[in-house]
């Protein structure tokens, strides 16, 4: 059988393997991506960053590119419309420690569309194609675009869009398989992606739906080179692990606390099914890596955004999730997991 499982190039920055996690606002800032890199993830990517506001120097945003050491490779994803404020952005972000860009051309958003950038530029080549280049002769590091398959499901122009891509410099695409007409719903389209696979030498990421090592194989066999994850990593960030056991390639990742040793669910490399309780103190270590970014009381509210994800098909998550809602900092939050923990195994 084919090795599904590899390691990858994006231009010179090596990957363990060829699972990516996908960039997700609001979700995907350090302390959920160092988890991921620690549950496998062969890079991760932060949450869109918009690029004139890198350009004039919101605090915010600023934040939003501060980097830990244990997330690394990381690619920084820039929203945008005006090549120089891009490529001055790539820059910053450069220079703050990302090791690669990523060029959003897929966010169909309305607030974004109306701005001219995410999926909007799928309808301006040229706009695009100058971004691409601009970006690419600012930096050292590689260079990527995430894109749709289309505006709507009718019309697939990602494969000729992938040729542009290529040729204006990237070093990989990650497509997310739906049409921006249809945002995160239905299967994806794994036509477009055999199509933009089979239209570029660069590697290409298949993205959409990837649950577990069955949706990728169905992605990776249409010839992408990769697989990006994306909700179903917000609820798990071993997700990246189990994948690769399951493709067979699990041995190739090397893993650490809190993924090996711990609780009823195993301990090695080889075993990495996550049980309910697992999942709760990895949960609680999100918090605390969390609370440390944004402080005890913002860390915990943040939170919420994923805690949904991270419950999903425990018993009486419903209520757990309720009270979650309502906590106010991390004690609290603490506590109520706890207390949750301490009941299902009566
Ligand atoms: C809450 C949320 C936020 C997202 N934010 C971004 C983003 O900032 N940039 C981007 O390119 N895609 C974004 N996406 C799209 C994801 O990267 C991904 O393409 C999509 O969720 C499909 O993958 P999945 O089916 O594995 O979730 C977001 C998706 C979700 C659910």
């Amino acid at each position: 059988m084919k090795q599904l499982i590899k390691k990858l190039k994006i231009g010179s920055v090596e990957l363990k393997n060829n699972l990516a996690l996908a960039p997700m606002a609001g979700i995907t800032n350090a302390a959920f991506r160092s988890l991921c890199i620690e549950g496998g993830a062969g890079f991760v990517v932060s949450e869109m960053v918009s690029a004139e506001s890198i350009r004039y120097g919101n605090k915010k945003t600023l934040q939003l590119l501060e980097l830990y050491p244990s997330e690394h490779p990381i690619a920084i994803q820039l929203f945008g419309s005006d090549p120089e404020s891009m490529a001055l952005a790539a820059k910053e972000a450069e220079k703050l420690g990302a090791d690669i860009i990523d060029i959003n051309a897929g966010c169909p958003v309305r607030k974004v569309l109306r701005s001219g950038s995410g999926a909007a530029l799928m309808k301006e080549p040229g706009i695009l194609e100058d971004i691409i280049k601009k970006t690419v002769k600012a930096v050292k590091i590689p260079v990527t675009v995430k894109i749709r398959s289309g505006l709507t499901a009718k019309e697939v122009i990602s494969p000729g869009l992938a040729v542009l891509i290529e040729g204006a410099g990237a070093s990989a695409i990650t497509l997310h398989g739906r049409a921006a007409a249809d945002l995160h719903s239905g299967p994806p389209d794994y036509e477009a992606f055999a199509g933009t696979a089979a239209a570029v030498k660069i590697p290409v990421f298949g993205n959409g739906g990837v649950r577990a090592a069955a949706d990728a194989a169905r992605i990776l066999e249409t010839g992408c080179a990769g697989v990006a994850i994306g909700r179903a990593a917000a609820g798990n960030p071993a997700v990246f692990a189990e994948v690769a056991e399951g493709l067979g390639g699990g041995g190739m990742l090397p893993y650490s606390s809190p993924f090996t040793g711990e609780g009823e669910g195993g301990g090695t490399a080889h075993n990495v099914t996550r049980s309910p309780a697992e999942k709760i103190k990895l949960f609680m270590r999100f918090l605390e890596l969390n609370a440390a970014l944004y402080g005890p009381e913002s860390g915990v509210v943040r939170a919420r955004k994923l805690v949904g994800y991270w419950l999903k098909g425990f018993p009486h998550s419903s209520a757990l999730r309720a009270s979650f809602m309502a906590a106010r900092a991390l004690p609290e939050a603490n506590a109520l997991l706890l207390q949750y923990l301490s009941n299902s195994k009566k």
